[in-house]
């Protein structure tokens, strides 16, 4: 992964009801360091959504003027996940878990949706 796109991460699970992630800069002016200065430190990077298929959810949403960032979803470690913005730029993620694990992110999901952020 670029390291402009490194970050430092923590997730904090609910009580069972959903997950808080918290991320900040590994080094001034990286692509975190950027968001903070646009967005302030209370800045909302995106909102997730479970869903059963991210896919059709997606197509819903299309169709609704949201658009894609990436061409397909990240797909790893028992986490599908997409990255679709609105038109002023706000961020929903649709998040599936086929396995019904409780898995957390891997390397390559991170890498997968921070690259399809815009710069
Ligand atoms: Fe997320």
């Amino acid at each position: 992964m670029p390291k402009d796109l490194w970050l430092n991460l923590a997730t904090v699970d609910i009580q069972g009801r959903g997950l808080l992630v918290l991320v900040s800069p590994t080094e001034t002016g990286d692509q975190i360091h950027r968001f903070v200065q646009r967005h302030g430190l209370s800045g909302v990077h995106h909102i997730a959504v479970l869903c059963e298929d991210v896919d059709e959810e997606a197509a819903l949403l299309f169709a609704e003027g949201w658009k894609r960032t990436s061409v397909e979803p990240a797909r790893d470690g028992g986490l599908i996940q997409w990255f679709i913005k609105n038109q002023i730029g706000q961020i929903l993620e649709l998040i599936s878990r086929p396995s019904q694990s409780h898995n957390t992110f891997t390397c390559n999901n991170i890498r997968l949706l921070r690259s399809s952020e815009e710069k």
